[in-house]
């Protein structure tokens, strides 16, 4: 199914796309190849692109493969200690020298004609060239490096873009909500593991934007576990916040008020043990060392970097929507966990994120539903004259007295406005 796309008109506006003040947005962004094809070199070629996570790439020599859009890479720590992200096609006949998910190695070996890379690209052999007295370029020869790569908070971010502005100045204000959640546990985060990756059939987009801030659906689509009338519910409808702190990133949050019990800040999941919920409780008890009076009053849900990375805070799982086709993704699926938890925490935090936002966990199982049910209802070219509504909350977002950004209560979808008027400047911009 996911090969039903629109063979549309490839010179799509953005007037035919999007309302001018983004109350709407056409059925086509979802299912447009010609928009696909765009946004992969305006959106994905453009930005910053999150890949790998410093906890994965301990000592040199270490390595992860990743994607920027449709582009393979490798993430390796060079001898020198340094990071480096090169992209993985041999530049003999372009097949890939990395075909593991991640590892240790002195050197790529690409299968074909067995030329050989340094972990961070550069060329090291090609064995035909020696018996022909063949004089090598090694420069020109090696890996393609990718021109640009920084890290925040342990997340190593890289772009194709050579020009564009700092991964600090990139994230702005965004880093004020990332912070709160990154350096939140004493000892900080590691990842656990390689990814989970699985293939959804819908459009890159929808995750990305039900985790930018769709409390909307919520005590909804996962009632089973969050019944309208249940506490978290009603914690939610209380105290819940989305936060635009810059176009296109986006963050869903409970600021809550500052007599909240130890215990209500820190859990998350009804169903966690007495000794699970005592550790969580005990960790906000000392937030204080690590974070701003605000920041630690954000009981976070979820928060989204532009363009493709997400994070679910309660289960602490970092995501990101790799686009294959319109209607195609690779979803790939981090677990973080807290570095100094005791194991038997680790444990139980590990199963709470498995059985919820694992790839088989019961809310991915019913968001996944919905995303692919929202792909088939895009490709209805019938209904391309009723784009989808996203006007909830119009113009009730504003400026908050203790936290950064454009706030609206929970429910106004001004987070997801704000990520296509960011998207139509990537894809319409006149500078390009
Ligand atoms: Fe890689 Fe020939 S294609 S060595
Ligand atoms: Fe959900």
């Amino acid at each position: 199914m996911n090969t039903i796309v629109q063979l549309d008109d490839p010179r799509l506006t953005a007037e035919q796309l999007l309302a001018a003040d983004y109350s709407h947005v056409s059925r086509q962004v979802f299912s447009s190849e010609a928009v696909y094809q765009r946004e992969q070199k305006r959106i994905f070629e453009k930005n910053w692109l999150y890949l790998a996570h410093e906890s994965q790439l301990k000592k040199p020599g270490d390595f992860v493969s990743a994607y920027m859009g449709e582009i393979p890479v490798i993430v390796a720590r060079g001898a020198d200690g340094k990071i480096a992200v090169s992209i993985n096609s041999c530049p003999h006949r372009g097949l890939r020298v990395c075909r593991a998910d991640q590892g240790n190695t002195a050197r790529f070996v690409c299968p074909y004609h067995t030329w050989s890379f340094r972990p961070t690209g550069e060329l090291v052999g090609i064995p035909q060239a020696q018996p022909l007295g063949h004089k090598i370029d090694r420069a020109a020869l090696s890996l393609k490096a990718v021109p640009r790569v920084e890290t925040a908070f342990g997340l190593i971010f890289a772009s194709l873009n050579p020009e564009i502005e700092s991964l600090d100045s990139y994230l702005g204000d965004m880093k004020f909500y990332m912070e709160a959640f990154f350096d939140r546990f004493p000892g900080g985060l590691e990842v656990v593991g390689p990814a989970h990756k699985w293939q959804l059939k819908c459009n890159w987009k929808l995750p990305v934007e039900n985790m930018l801030g769709d409390i909307g659906h919520a005590a909804f689509l996962h009632g089973s576990l969050v019944a309208q009338d249940s506490a978290p519910a009603q914690e939610i409808e209380q105290y819940g916040v989305t936060v635009v702190p810059t176009p296109g990133h986006a963050s869903a949050i409970r600021l809550l008020p500052e007599e909240t019990s130890m215990e209500d800040r820190g859990c998350h999941d009804p169903m966690a043990s007495p000794e699970l919920k005592e550790y969580l409780a005990e960790v906000e008890r000392t937030v204080a060392e690590r974070l701003s009076p605000e920041q630690a009053r954000i009981k976070g849900m979820a928060l989204g970097v532009y363009p493709n990375l997400s994070l679910l805070w309660g289960q602490s799982t970092l995501r990101v929507s790799h686009p294959r086709a319109p209607g195609l993704i690779e979803y790939w699926s981090w677990w973080l966990t807290p570095v100094e938890a005791p194991d038997h925490i680790r444990e139980q935090l590990r199963a709470s994120y498995t059985m919820s936002f694992g790839p088989a966990g019961m809310l991915e199982q019913e968001d996944s539903y919905a995303w692919s049910q929202q792909f088939l209802g895009s490709n209805i070219q019938y209904l391309n004259d009723q784009p989808y509504y996203y006007g909830l909350g119009m113009g009730e977002e504003k400026p908050h007295p203790e936290i950064p950004g454009v706030v609206g209560r929970c429910y106004n979808e001004h987070y997801a406005r704000s990520f296509y008027q960011r998207w139509r400047g990537d894809m319409f911009g006149e500078e390009q």
